[in-house]
């Protein structure tokens, strides 16, 4: 036994940014942004709290699971950065949703979901839970430097999240790390108010090298999807949905190229959200689920990879109405 998705849910910040309107201060085009990611729009935060967005996809997926919050056993929050160091964001949830179980932040970059998940079967499996909530969000555009065109056209904001109950739905699962600190990297603060500290300030900005990142996702998510396959006793084909992290709509296409995989399979949210790094794969999921897509005893793959550098796939049988 392990865990099966009960409920799913996600919340967008208001504000719609285009490419055009990125082409207002930066020397880039609705064209080249399009052409080489698949993104033409994104949303920002402006004036609401990450936070906020944050517990209201909480509180829509425990409504869609018919959960209340003082029935979770634990809360996991994927995310680089929560609007306060302490109390974590899985904290600022379970307050709102009136829970007392253990929660805490998870940060494992884009792949966090799949982590998270693959914590909640850890925690199942061994008794030590039944009810899981697990949520996401990313304030991405806080985190970038918007003088940098090759890096801040690529990311949304946004919030999203999934109950777990435990019972028969997951089916295999893969993490893996291949540590590397240059090619993806976002600093923190350096000894803000310390007297002592004497390390300089790196510029708090994401700095990559998108041509390694790009070769690193694409043999990463091919290799993940394997080994989720052979563990789940399955092959690509038998997957009815693939969930990939919203990175690059060619990064997609490249690494799924080699299965052969009908290309309505493969769900994408990248034009109208970009890259929201873990949450990506929360939102997409809510979105597709809410339109009915998935029927009881499909398989959905999640594949992602991310900063650190990290990368997971996750399959599991939907097993819900
Ligand atoms: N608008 C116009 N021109 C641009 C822009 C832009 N926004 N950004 C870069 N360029 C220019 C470059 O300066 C370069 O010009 P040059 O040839 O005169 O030097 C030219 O476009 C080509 O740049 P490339 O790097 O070759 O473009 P590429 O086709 O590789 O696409 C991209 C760049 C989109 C960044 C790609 O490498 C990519 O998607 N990499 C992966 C990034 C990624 O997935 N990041 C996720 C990070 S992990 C996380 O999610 C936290």
């Amino acid at each position: 036994m392990s865990f099966y998705i009960a409920g799913t849910g996600s919340a967008l910040p208001e504000k719609v940014v285009s490419n055009d309107d990125l082409a207002q201060f930066l020397d880039t085009s609705d064209e080249w942004i399009y052409t080489r990611t698949g993104i033409k729009r994104r949303h920002i935060l402006t004036d609401e709290r990450l936070d906020d967005l944050a517990v209201r996809s909480a509180e829509i997926a425990l409504q869609d699971a018919g959960v209340a919050g003082k029935d979770l056993d634990l809360i996991l929050c994927a995310t680089m950065r929560g609007d306060t160091f302490t109390p974590s964001l899985a904290c600022i949830v379970a307050e709102a949703v009136g829970a007392t179980a253990p929660a805490f932040d998870l940060n494992a970059a884009c792949v966090g979901v799949l982590y998270a998940m693959e914590v909640a079967d850890s925690f199942i499996v061994s008794g030590k839970a039944k009810n899981v909530l697990i949520v996401s969000a990313e304030a991405m555009s806080k985190l970038l430097d918007w003088t940098d065109r090759a890096s801040c056209v690529l990311f949304g904001d946004g919030a999203g999240a999934m109950v777990v109950k435990a019972g028969e739905g997951r089916l295999s699962g893969v993490l893996s790390t291949k540590p590397d600190s240059h090619v993806i990297r976002m600093p923190n603060i350096e000894g803000l108010n310390s007297p002592y500290n004497k390390i300089e300030q790196e510029k708090l900005a994401m700095h990559m090298d998108g041509g390694e990142v790009y070769k690193f996702a694409v043999n990463a998510m091919g290799k993940n999807i394997e080994q989720a396959c052979a563990r789940a006793q399955l092959t690509p084909a038998e997957i009815d949905w693939y969930l990939p992290h919203q990175a690059n709509l060619r990064i997609i296409d490249a690494s799924l190229k080699k299965f052969k995989i009908d290309k309505s399979k493969v769900l994408t949210n990248i034009e109208d959200c970009g890259n929201m790094s873990a949450t990506s794969v929360m939102v997409l999921l809510d979105q597709f689920a809410k339109k009915g897509t998935f029927k009881r005893g499909d398989k959905l793959l999640f594949v992602a990879f991310g900063g650190g550098l990290t990368s997971g796939a996750v399959i599991i049988n939907w097993n819900k109405d």
